[in-house]
């Protein structure tokens, strides 16, 4: 790499309404004013071919069995890998608002797909320095009740999302922080974590997922 630093590739997860979209903005404004380069990636991107699709499916406007949504999801993060990887061998940071472990999580809930096979065409995609896992509490989950009307916004689906972020959260050794706070404290615990992950990647390999 010439000695160039790249930058760290960053994941927020977490169930819908935890507020990770808020974070991911509030995080690439608060790196950019530390002069770091940082972007913002947002999956599902909604603007490109399979986002469109993926898009009418959210909002029922359109069926797809479980398995083909499934692979679209993954599909949508395949066509933006080049980018991606361009972008941060040039010493952006990307902020990533969901990846993988969502197309996982949501996907294999649904009892129909089992874990393995939702994790087989995620293999290959680029690997995040960290993952930084939103959690709510049960408390807090119940104030939240105001879900939009998209596909997967129902508290049973959510419930069971929380769990399975749970399980995957303990066997990846993600970071996890809490969602109950307010806004800036939550926010200040998360670039704490994104700072020092910034500074250690410099000269390191990108890796791929290998599940
Ligand atoms: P959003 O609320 O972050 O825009 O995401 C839309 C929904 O899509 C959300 O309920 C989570 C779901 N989802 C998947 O099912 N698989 C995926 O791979 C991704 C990125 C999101
Ligand atoms: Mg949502």
């Amino acid at each position: 790499m010439n000695g160039l630093k790249r930058g760290a590739l960053i994941v927020v997860e977490g169930v819908d309404r935890s507020g990770k979209s808020t974070q991911c903005r509030k995080l690439v404004e608060s790196l950019k004013a530390r002069n770091v380069n940082a972007a913002l990636v947002t999956f599902p991107d909604r603007t490109t071919s399979t986002g469109g699709l993926i898009d009418k499916y959210l909002k029922q406007e359109t069926h797809l069995c479980d398995e083909a949504i499934h692979l679209m999801f993954t599909a949508n993060r395949w066509e933006k890998k080049a980018e991606m990887e361009r972008l941060l061998k040039q010493g952006v940071t990307l902020v990533v608002d969901r990846y993988s472990y969502s197309g996982i999580v949501y996907s294999s809930v649904k009892k129909n797909m089992s874990v393995k096979w939702c994790q087989e065409p995620e293999n290959g995609l680029l690997k995040p320095d960290l993952v930084l896992l939103l959690v709510l509490s049960e408390a807090e989950m119940v104030k939240r009740p105001n879900y939009g009307s998209e596909i997967y916004e129902n508290r049973e689906m959510q419930e069971k999302v929380a769990q399975a972020f749970r399980d995957l959260s303990e066997r990846e050794k993600w970071e996890v922080v809490s969602a109950d706070g307010g806004v800036e404290d939550v926010h200040k615990e998360l670039l704490d974590k994104v700072i020092k992950k910034v500074s250690q990647v410099g000269t390191q390999p990108l890796h791929t997922l290998n599940f």
